[in-house]
């Protein structure tokens, strides 16, 4: 079960790891354009889904039902974003140091979160770097319970 943590020096999310998730966590498998069902993510509201044309994308819903699909790479340590959460705000948020992007343009909205890489200067320097390096999005909707590539 995935633990989903709020204190601003904790996790994203509770991983067993000692190092960033880097690695991707048995994306589910599109079949075609079909990426994932919507009832299949859980409480954190977005998951890995391996698209074969696109590669391994992190795709979910905000809480007011907007679906996306972007890349999988935070650009702070590389962890995989699909592993961490969708926040209040509509939000994707690193499930490492808690970065938040925003899913429409991509860009960073939050730096790095914590004791050491929540430093102010440090943390604006990368929120900085993830408004150029913006996450890629593809487009989605909402159809038959699924979320789709359009
Ligand atoms: S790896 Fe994503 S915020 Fe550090």
């Amino acid at each position: 079960m995935t633990g989903l943590r709020n204190s601003p020096h904790e996790r994203g999310v509770d991983t067993p790891s000692l190092i960033p998730p880097v690695l991707h966590d048995h994306p589910v498998r599109a079949q075609g354009r079909r990426l994932v069902a919507v009832d299949d993510l859980d409480e954190r509201r977005v998951t890995e889904v391996d698209t074969g044309e696109h590669g391994v994308l992190a795709v979910g819903l905000t809480p007011d039902g907007t679906p996306f699909a972007v890349s999988n790479l935070c650009r702070h340590q590389f962890a995989k974003l699909g592993r961490g959460r969708v926040t209040e705000d509509g939000c994707l948020q690193c499930p490492w140091h808690r970065a938040d992007y925003d899913v429409h343009s991509g860009a960073m909205t939050n730096g790095p979160k914590g004791r050491i890489f929540g430093f102010k200067p440090y943390s604006s320097t990368f929120k900085a770097v993830g408004n150029v390096l913006k996450l890629r999005r593809y487009d989605v909707e909402v159809r038959d319970g699924a979320i789709w590539l359009t």
